[in-house]
């Protein structure tokens, strides 16, 4: 069965035409050609494939297309929207990666685990409200879900710490989709 989606892609309303056993992953790189999703395990193990949806983290190999219709999906690529994400840039100073492969995925799930933690939601490690910032253990439980086969984990704990300290780093890809094309993160 077949059936006609629309969702925003990175700011740009992207309609397709889905079966409706087609994977969000599946649906974005081999439909709409946005391959910064990667696809690692494709059984919701890895990471590697983590977009925003809404603002929040998703596995798109385990997210349905047809689920999506309607949705503001925002990946890696989405968030270099005038400049470098505060993220992105944290990645490139610490040097947060080897061969890369996971370092969309890794982006994209450190902007959303930054946005948890400034909301106020608790991970498996928070103790109780009031800490500023995320230290080491906050980063390495909500960053669980991304796996790094490089074993780049160290770097990419510092970019993240990095990242939690520059102003508009959590939340700003939602805030760039809200306000539109051309705002810089
Ligand atoms: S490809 Fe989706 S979690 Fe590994
Ligand atoms: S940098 Fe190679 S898998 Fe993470």
């Amino acid at each position: 069965m077949k059936t006609e989606i629309t969702v925003q892609v990175d700011g740009a309303p992207r309609r397709l035409t889905v079966d409706t056993r087609t994977t969000l992953l599946d649906a974005l790189r081999e439909r709409l050609g946005v391959t910064s999703p990667k696809k690692g395990c494709d059984h919701g193990q890895c990471g590697a494939c983590t977009v925003l949806s809404g603002g929040r983290r998703v596995l798109s190999c385990l997210t349905l297309a047809v689920t999506q219709d309607g949705a503001e999906v925002v990946t890696a690529e989405g968030l270099a929207d005038g400049g470098l994400h505060p993220v992105q840039q944290a990645f490139v100073d610490c040097d947060a990666l080897q061969c890369g492969y996971c370092t969309p995925g890794q982006v994209v799930s450190a902007v959303g685990a930054l946005d948890e933690f400034a909301k106020g939601w608790p991970s498996a490690v928070t103790e109780g409200p009031g800490a500023p910032r995320p230290d080491r253990a906050e980063i390495a439980e909500r960053m669980s879900g991304n796996l790094c086969r490089c074993g780049a984990y160290v770097n990419i704990v510092a970019a993240v710490r990095q990242a939690a300290s520059a102003p508009r780093a959590a939340g700003a890809a939602s805030a760039q989709r809200a306000a539109g094309p051309g705002v810089a993160g």
